[in-house]
């Protein structure tokens, strides 16, 4: 397996962050020194996935608080950050261990080691999850993927791509969808799969169906950038249609995720905060354009996919089936309890 260069790398001063936004032509790194540099590189999607957006950040926090150390500040960032990506659960998590540090006393070095911990946490669970994955995914030989699930989007193996990197003895072909229009799938999913043997064909995101009625799917797998208390899962739009797909052709869906992904404080799908991006996004990518700036376009991000269509939440803590949240809940409890 060739190597993924590292998504985020902190050098104390820096924050390099691997430009998404190149791949998979161009490997370079952004370089942000200031907050302001992180907010931005999250706002314009130069990095992404719940889970980095998370470890993300959390060092535009530190950075910030560099300049001005204190619980007023602290709010004003976080305000901010949790606005440019609000449906990712893992940017809350993050920012309110820090929160919980300053509120408590904690000192700038404290919080900057409470930022590595949580990255090389995110790291271990992603390790875990690949594990726990591979008993459920041994069976299954040509799985369907979606958005980009992998190092890129945690730090780690990932999640729902971890998944698969675990199984990738048994596994004779993934199919990824393109993920329009950022191409997470495209891009980034086929990027890391072609350092790897496994092999991939990238799909069109509405071809999914056809070849889950054609057989050609044994399993479809995602990750998750929120999951309610009673097992509602945000993730990338298109993520509910090939749920419902699946259904319909009795494949199973199963979403894999850490536990720093659950909220587990929310109830209801309608709670879920979805986010809307600007729709200039789908209409070019850099100079080029294919769709005129004046016809009217709607970009929701995320969709919302009902418990009922999942067979399984492959967690760092087990597998457990959509009603058994409550099982996961205890285990976060019991992980704050011994921090
Ligand atoms: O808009 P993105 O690229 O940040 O969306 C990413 C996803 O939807 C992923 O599936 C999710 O964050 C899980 S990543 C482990």
């Amino acid at each position: 397996m060739k190597r993924i260069p590292e998504p985020l790398i902190f050098t104390g001063k820096v924050l390099k962050i691997l430009d998404q936004r190149k791949l998979p032509f161009k490997e370079t790194y952004y370089e942000a020194k200031t907050y302001s540099d992180v907010k931005n590189a999250i706002k314009k999607m130069v990095l992404r996935g719940a889970p980095l957006i998370g470890i993300a950040g959390a060092y535009a926090v530190i950075l910030g608080l560099r300049k001005k150390f204190n619980l007023q500040n602290f709010y004003q960032m976080k305000n901010e950050l949790l606005s440019l990506r609000k449906t990712a659960y893992n940017l809350h998590y993050s920012l309110l261990r820090i929160e919980n540090l300053i509120k408590n006393g904690a000192e700038f070095d404290e919080i900057l080691r409470e930022i590595s911990k949580i990255f090389e946490e995110e790291k271990r669970r992603c390790e875990l999850i690949g594990t726990n994955g591979k008993k459920l995914f041994s069976r299954f030989k040509r799985i369907l993927t979606h958005c980009n699930t992998g190092k890129l989007a945690t730090g780690g193996i990932g999640t729902a791509l971890g998944v698969i990197y675990k199984t990738r003895k048994n596994i004779e072909h993934v199919f990824v969808t393109e993920t329009r229009p950022y191409f997470q799938g495209a891009r980034l999913t086929a990027y890391e799969l072609s350092k790897t043997k496994i092999p991939f064909t990238i799909i069109l995101d509405s071809e999914s169906a056809f070849l889950m009625q054609q057989g050609e799917i044994d399993a479809v797998i995602v990750g998750a950038d929120r999951i309610t208390n009673d097992g509602y899962v945000a993730n990338k739009i298109g993520t509910l249609s090939l749920a419902i797909c699946a259904k319909e052709f009795n494949i199973p869906f199963y979403v894999a995720a850490p536990i720093s992904t659950f909220d587990f404080n929310l109830i209801n799908y309608h709670n879920i905060p979805i986010e809307q991006r600007e729709s200039k996004e789908m209409k070019g990518w850099g100079k080029t354009k294919w769709i005129p700036e004046n016809y009217k376009s709607l970009y929701f991000s995320f969709d919302i996919t009902p418990p009922d269509l999942i067979r399984y939440f492959i967690t760092d803590v087990g597998n457990f089936k959509p009603n058994e949240i409550e099982k996961i809940k205890r285990f976060d409890s019991l992980e704050k309890k011994n921090k």
